[in-house]
């Protein structure tokens, strides 16, 4: 990035402080359990602070701002691995160099965010950063969003004016789309929008079946094109989770996707990839990557482990003035994180069939498989996932089991969550700085923890 007030000495105590920090965040290297003393002013914050949000906090977790890579502190004094990030944020892990360089960086600006109507060079960069990645396809240009929903809601205007007054939109079954106005009526999750008036016309298909891969393309179009019958002509797009988050870490055969978006192309609708939790996290950056999907996306959204939210989109999606704008692109610091984290990931021998993220894929899959065969013979059900985004099936893979794992698991130092109804899932989004010794470690904590509460 480019400093704010600049000199020499700046720049050398910049380099200084990224050292002292980082020593200091690397001293936290094992779980620890909670110091009873801090345990109390812990509880008692979130006693309060569940007061102000008139919601309880789902675990005993209030973090100190102290970690270092997989391992996060709480205020408590305990230790935890931390393979759930903030529900994909923190893909880098915690307190990585990175991080704290483009913080301190940030900290040389004259600003705390950046404006849409002012940029600044972080803006620029991260557009190119990201637009660089997708050379060759349609996807031209970038534009900034809030929140992943937000980036979702943009995406929808921009569809939604191409194709007036055809405002009708394909989703996916399970699909998860955000929580804004519109985003919750795409989600397929109707516990989410209780109450709430409709506001948008969505038609929901079956994603891959697992359970049933042979009949996967035929099970989709025929209900692609049964919803068309309904009303052919009048949908704008069909948007799609690559890696189904929410709704169990679903994915298909490439030969599924190519289907599937070749009979939305044959439509002449467009197709939506929401990345915001596939982003970074797959063989490739974008999962559409990963599966060969370039030729058919037309609009991407993305969010999460970027360290920023928006919409990659085709120049045919060029939205006309007015219809999209917004105060913030995001905060310098987040920005030039993002810049960092797309080079860190690009340049780091993460991607590809022998990158690391495929490594800790097999290494994860390959272990829960050991248990499954051995001492968790019938505790554990489906095992499966992509790159960074595994997840398994305990017991009866209800609600109930599920929650009580995670609750367990969490007490004995590991911080996971659920994914998906009928089945649940224990949901793991992986830091890609995690380690082989640290993946057998959290295993032998799954072991336990299976047998504490699966009878
Ligand atoms: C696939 C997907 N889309 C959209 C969103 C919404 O993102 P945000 O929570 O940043 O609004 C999420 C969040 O979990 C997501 O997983």
């Amino acid at each position: 990035m480019n400093f704010g007030a600049t000199n020499s000495e700046i720049e050398k105590r910049i380099d200084e402080l990224v050292d002292i920090i980082q020593n200091e965040h690397q001293k936290i290297n094992a779980i620890k359990a909670a110091d009873p003393d801090k345990r109390i002013i812990q509880s008692s914050i979130l006693e309060e602070y569940k007061v102000l949000r008139d919601k309880p906090i789902f675990y005993d977790y209030l973090a100190s701002g102290r970690g270092n890579g997989v391992f996060v502190e709480l205020v408590d004094g305990s230790v935890k691995y931390d393979l759930i990030g903030a529900i994909g944020v923190y893909l880098l892990g915690h307190s990585h160099p990175l991080y704290t360089r483009a913080h301190l960086e940030a900290a040389t600006k004259d600003v705390i965010m950046c404006g849409n109507l002012q940029p600044y060079t972080e803006a620029f960069k991260t557009s190119e950063a990201i637009l660089s990645a997708v050379k060759g396809s349609k996807l031209e240009h970038f534009w900034f969003a809030g929140s992943g929903s937000f980036a979702n809601d943009t995406a929808l205007k921009m569809v939604w004016q191409k194709k007036a007054p055809n405002y009708k939109l394909i989703a996916f079954e399970k699909c998860f789309a955000g929580r804004s106005v519109a985003t919750q009526d795409i989600t397929a999750n109707d516990g989410y929008r209780e109450d709430m008036p409709t506001k948008i016309d969505v038609e929901r298909v079956p994603h891959f079946d697992q359970n049933d891969p042979e009949n996967s393309i035929s099970k989709t179009i025929d209900a692609l094109n049964a919803v068309w019958a309904k009303a052919p002509g009048k949908f704008c797009a069909m948007m799609m989770e690559v890696v189904q988050g929410e709704g169990g870490f679903i994915y298909g055969t490439k030969e599924w996707y190519h289907a599937v978006c070749k009979w939305a192309q044959e439509k002449e609708i467009y197709v939506w990839f929401d990345e915001v939790q596939t982003f970074g996290r797959t063989h490739k950056l974008f999962a559409h990557q990963m599966f060969e999907l370039g030729e058919y996306a037309d609009i991407v959204t993305i969010g999460k482990a970027l360290q920023g939210c928006g919409v990659l989109f085709s120049k045919e999606l060029s939205p006309r003035p007015g219809l999209i704008a917004g105060t913030f692109n995001g905060s310098v610091a987040g920005l030039n994180a993002a810049t960092k984290t797309i080079n860190f990931l690009q340049d780091g021998g993460f991607y590809g069939d022998n990158g690391r993220i495929a490594a800790i894929e097999k290494k994860i899959i390959g272990e829960l498989n050991v248990l499954k065969s051995n001492s968790c013979s019938k505790k554990i059900g489906h095992i499966g996932g992509v790159g960074t985004m595994l997840s398994f099936e305990v017991g009866d893979a209800g609600g109930e089991v599920s929650k009580s794992f995670i609750k367990a698991l969490f007490e004995n130092g590991v911080i996971s969550f659920t994914a998906g109804r009928n089945p649940t899932r224990i949901r793991f989004l992986v830091p890609v700085t995690i380690t082989d010794k640290q993946i057998d470690d959290i295993m032998t904590i799954v072991e336990k923890t299976i047998h504490e509460v699966v009878s």
